[in-house]
């Protein structure tokens, strides 16, 4: 969709769709106000019959109202004035621009910017509006024989604002939210499709493709033989099971100086987990297909760095295999040496995402980098602890922890702390490696965790667990794109760009 700032009088603007809030208690907003002005207390009327309350995410079509250009209004309901919150707003967003896709419509002019969110800025809800929008219109039919589009499908958002002075602050709010909201489907799409078609190899091919449009975008692909040259042990263990050849997937960003350290995006890119010779249950096997969400979301970050320009230096790392079980796969109780040169005792191979992430952690101390951050579908067990509204967070450095969750609360992607205590170490003993690669029933995302914390001793690390965010069940099953807008908005402050 594309979007553009306006700041005409609203009941002068000639626009197939006018759309305005009104706040609980039947309370007209400033441009609906002035909307009714114009049709001598058309709205105000109507509103009183009681037809729309203001509701938050209520909706009313208005046709023929009197005295303004437009062809209909669109009344949105923005609940009371003050519950009206950031992720309040992205639901009057999403209840807007859903009930404007399915009419006949194709473009619209967005008149809720007034009042302001609590706490936002006109930069900040511009960002949310693009976001919300593009979350709610997002669709993948690209396995369908035949798609079945929306008739007339929304393709143009005018962001109506007061003041010509926010002109500038509105559109910068635009631009970066079209560059997430790329990222956040860029993420989608690749977590949507089935592992027989994503595969670790596709996964690279989509990264290579970013390359070919960024010039500030440099993408190689490591293979098996450069992984057993590194004594990537671990990381090639999980891949043996598989006739799909792994790939590490490695994409440097260099929008900053040439001298400066980046900071390292480390993805889990298991393109299907059928957890191994451990073999998981059958029900629900299916959503396996999205254990390479955190390195989808990984490219998704990189693709929203190139597309803003960011002046900043990232590099992201995907491993990617497939988990099966096969004759050469790895077996409980089998020994691996990881590149760190560390040793692993295998008791579950289900347990495959820290194999990989591990070699991988050992393989970004190359760049020295400021902040290293990894996002993984790494545990059931933190579903279990947080359930899907907020991913997992553990970390070494407490500046650094505080950063990811303050963009997590910034963008409504949140995430919550757990603790990475050593108490939690002894669980991960083994009596014939030096560790095994699970705890034992008690804090599995904690374990997990400590897993990779043996590997980031000289890196200021955070480590996001996403199993239970990175993608929805049920009706509206699907990868969400999370944690996109957090590890953009992330980037975005270190960059100094973002507000
Ligand atoms: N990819 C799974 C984690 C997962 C499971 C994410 C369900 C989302 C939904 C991971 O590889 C895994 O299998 N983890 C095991 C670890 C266990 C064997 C210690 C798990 O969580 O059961
Ligand atoms: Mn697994
Ligand atoms: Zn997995």
């Amino acid at each position: 969709m594309e979007y553009f700032v306006k700041s005409t009088n609203p009941a002068k603007r000639r626009t197939p769709c006018l759309v305005l809030g009104v706040l609980s208690k039947q309370k007209l907003s400033a441009p609906a106000e002035a909307v009714d002005k114009a049709s001598d207390g058309f709205l105000g009327r109507l509103v009183k019959q009681g037809d729309m309350d203001g509701d938050l995410g209520q909706t009313l079509m208005l046709y023929q109202v009197p005295g303004i250009n437009a062809e209909r209004v669109l009344l949105v309901g923005c609940g009371k004035h003050r519950e009206l919150t950031p992720a309040a707003y992205r639901k009057i967003v999403a209840a807007a621009t859903r009930v404007l896709q399915q009419g006949p419509t194709t473009s619209a002019t967005w008149c809720v910017t007034e009042p302001l969110p609590k706490g936002a800025s006109i930069y900040g809800l511009a960002r949310d509006t693009v976001l919300a929008a593009e979350d709610t219109l997002y669709r993948f039919d690209q396995c369908k024989s035949k798609a079945e589009p929306p008739k007339h499908p929304l393709t143009r958002l005018d962001l109506l604002i007061g003041s010509d002075l926010d002109r500038d602050e509105a559109a910068r709010g635009l631009a970066h939210g079209i560059a997430m909201a790329s990222g956040v489907t860029l993420a989608k799409d690749l977590g949507n499709l089935p592992g027989n078609i994503c595969t670790p190899s596709y996964l690279a091919e989509r990264a290579l493709d970013l390359a070919k449009d960024c010039q500030s975008l440099r993408v190689r692909v490591l293979e098996a033989e450069d992984m057993k040259k590194l004594g990537m042990g671990a990381l090639l263990s999980v891949a043996s099971g598989s006739r799909q050849p792994p790939k590490l997937i490695v994409m440097e960003y260099s929008g900053g100086k040439g001298s400066e350290k980046p900071v390292v995006l480390v993805g889990k890119g298991l393109t299907f987990d059928a957890g191994g010779i451990s073999i998981k249950p059958a029900a629900d096997m299916d959503q396996m297909k999205y254990d390479m969400c955190g390195g989808a979301s990984v490219i998704g970050a990189l693709k929203a760095c190139a597309d803003l320009g960011l002046p900043l230096n990232v590099v992201g790392l995907v491993p990617s295999s497939e988990n099966l079980p096969d004759g050469a796969a790895n077996k409980p109780g089998d020994i691996v040496t990881s590149m760190s040169g560390q040793t692993i005792e295998i008791l579950n191979t289900d347990a495959e995402g820290r194999l990989i992430l591990c070699d991988t952690l050992t393989y970004a101390e190359r760049y020295e980098p400021v902040a290293v951050i990894d996002v993984a579908t790494l545990t059931g067990a933190c579903i279990i602890a947080l359930g899907h509204f907020a991913s997992g967070l553990m970390a070494n450095d407490e500046r650094l922890a505080a950063e990811v969750l303050e963009a997590g609360e910034h963008t409504g992607d949140r995430a919550w702390r757990l603790p990475l205590w050593d108490d939690y170490q002894k669980a991960l003993d083994s009596p014939f490696a030096d560790m095994a690669n699970i705890g034992g029933r008690s804090a599995g995302a904690i374990t997990a965790a400590c897993f990779l914390w043996r590997y980031t001793k000289k890196l200021k690390w955070a480590h996001l667990d996403v199993a239970g965010t990175a993608w929805k069940t049920g009706e509206d099953k699907g990868a969400t794109g999370r944690p996109v807008p957090l590890l953009t908005q992330f980037l975005l402050r270190r960059s100094e760009m973002g507000a």
